[in-house]
């Protein structure tokens, strides 16, 4: 090969590699961010990442852009394998152009994302830009909607997870919120549809960047993170870790990883859990943790709606999806942030046929004219209809209570769940036993000569009729009544029965879901 072209190839290449240059590789770092190279090379396998498009630069010319291009234009596109498998991945490059959305930009973008879809494998963003090429304008906000619609096209198909490591903000923020993951980095990430400045001219409200849309209000209080990091390192090794419980596309399973059974897979630690009484807290987490594989619960939205807990883990080596009343935090009550954190998980797992696991504690929906004005109703019914439509393999499991609405609602057999059981501790009913007897023996409560006294008596006897699983288990609308130290071994095989459950729903364009 003439030795000329070659060194021109490798000069492109090494002009590529620099971005915006050393100074301003310098500035990201100093503001404790890694490059979009060095995410790059952190999420995929070691030398499996393949770029393409090293070498697009953008075609703009206004402002004297057309004397400042750059190879790569903001964005790294590529793919490379992740724990052996493929994934396509982008990183935008804050260096160059701030990591701002050209036409050529997003163009790179979908074609991956095109790739994507094409070869069955998920892509993960990651995300670090000033938003809409300034210079470009329509340009910019047609590429923008170009990503969108991919986004919204492989939504179901192939997993789409971005990571939020720096600024996201205006209509940007809409193509992360599409996907079905998405990760923020303390204190270096925000994402908002108007900034600070806006929300201070229009509302004459003055907060910070931080404050209104930094990692922790996106996951302690809308819910829109589903993921919080410390830095750079931990956000990807967050979302590998997160690949690792999902399939390639909706048409796979997650592969199994090997799994050694553990003796004869009782897990006696389970029979103390549930306190004396039953308006005692307890932590459902533990109830998980001492069910599914050691050390593999995996909690998605961890500090957002914390009266239900969602998240991934392994069973036997194979990855299951995990929704659960969480009794020590409103008591585990259903509410309108419960309702859509659950609801948008299940159908999640239900897109990638990974089975659920439901863990029911539930005293009922939260009452208040707060939840009301707020669409419980609507919202609630998200959590109904995402699991009586789901029709991958579901089990469910009530440790405790069980009560109205909820109970239906919390995958009971009614709606299409496969295995139903029930700890004796479980109380199947329309209410508990107090408010029961005080609605339905109130005449005989006020007639008595000791009202409390009577009360006492009457809601023991409700107790006894209605606080356990047995008239759920006559019927059969709970399968078996088990001993908590089986629960494992009870699932292990649960699961193992069901591993090829096929279930159609009826031919239709699509559902409805009440959003
Ligand atoms: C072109 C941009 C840019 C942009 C930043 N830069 N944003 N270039 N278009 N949108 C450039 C800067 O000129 C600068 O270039 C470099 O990137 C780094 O920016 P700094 O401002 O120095 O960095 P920093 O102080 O960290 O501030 C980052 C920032 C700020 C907060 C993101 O740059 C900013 O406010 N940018 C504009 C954000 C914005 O309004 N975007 C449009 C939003 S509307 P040099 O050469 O000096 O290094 C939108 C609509 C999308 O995105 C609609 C989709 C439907």
């Amino acid at each position: 090969m003439d030795s000329k072209k070659k060194e021109i190839l490798l000069h492109k290449k090494e002009q590529a590699l620099l971005g915006g240059g050393a100074d301003r590789i310098h500035k990201q770092h100093t503001k404790g961010k890694l490059t979009a190279r060095e995410r790059i090379s952190l999420l995929m396998d070691p030398n499996s990442f393949e770029e393409v498009g090293m070498l697009v630069t953008h075609r703009s010319y206004d402002f004297g852009m057309n004397d400042q291009k750059i190879y790569g234009d903001g964005v790294i596109t590529g793919y490379g394998t992740i724990h052996g498998r493929l994934v396509y991945a982008f990183a935008q490059d804050f260096t160059v152009f701030g990591g701002s959305l050209s036409e050529t930009h997003a163009e790179k973008i979908c074609k991956i994302m095109d790739l994507a879809m094409e070869n069955g494998a998920p892509v993960v963003g990651l995300n670090d830009s000033g938003g809409a090429r300034i210079q470009e304008g329509v340009n910019s906000l047609g590429g923008y909607a170009d990503i969108f619609y991919r986004n919204t096209l492989a939504s179901g198909f192939i997993p789409q997870i971005s990571a939020i490591m720096g600024p996201c903000a205006g209509g940007a923020v809409y193509s992360p919120a599409i996907t079905d993951f998405i990760l923020m980095v303390k204190d270096t990430s925000y994402m908002f549809v108007t900034g600070p400045n806006v929300v201070k001219t229009v509302t004459n409200e003055d907060i910070t960047a931080e404050e209104l849309g930094g990692t922790s209000s996106h996951s302690q209080e809308s819910g829109v993170a589903h993921l919080a990091a410390l830095h750079d390192v931990d956000c990807i090794e967050k979302v590998k870790n997160l690949l690792s419980y999902l399939p390639q596309n909706c048409n796979e399973k997650t592969p199994p990883i090997p799994y050694e059974i553990e003796g004869d897979e009782s897990r006696s630690g389970l029979d103390t859990i549930i306190p004396a009484t039953t308006t005692q807290p307890y932590d459902i987490k533990e109830v998980i943790a001492g069910t599914v594989d050691r050390g593999s619960f995996f909690e998605i939205q961890p500090a957002f709606a914390q009266n239900i807990i969602i998240g991934f883990a392994r069973l036997g080596g194979r990855s299951i999806g995990i929704v659960a009343n969480q009794p020590a935090h409103l008591a585990g009550v259903l509410d309108v942030n419960s309702s859509k954190k659950g609801a948008r998980f299940v159908r999640f797992c239900d897109c990638f046929n990974i089975p659920l696991w439901v863990l029911v504690d539930v005293p009922g929906f939260l009452p208040g004219k707060d939840q009301e004005w707020n669409a419980i109703i609507t919202n609630g019914a998200k959590l109904l209809f995402a699991f009586s439509e789901a029709t991958v393999p579901r089990i469910s499991l009530i440790t405790r209570k069980a009560y109205g609405g909820a109970y239906d609602v919390m995958n009971s057999k009614h709606i299409g769940s496969d295995l139903n059981f029930a700890w004796p501790s479980g109380e199947i009913a329309v209410m508990g036993a107090k408010g029961a007897s005080e609605i339905i023996f109130r005449r005989e409560i006020e007639a008595a000569d000791n009202p409390d006294e009577k009360l006492k008596e009457l809601e023991a006897d409700y107790a006894d009729k209605f606080a356990h699983p047995y008239r759920a288990a006559e019927r059969g609308f709970i399968d078996e009544v088990i001993l908590p130290k089986e629960t494992r071994s009870k699932l292990l095989k649960g699961f193992a029965m069901l591993s090829h459950k096929k279930k159609k729903l009826p031919k239709k364009k699509h559902g409805n879901i009440p959003l």
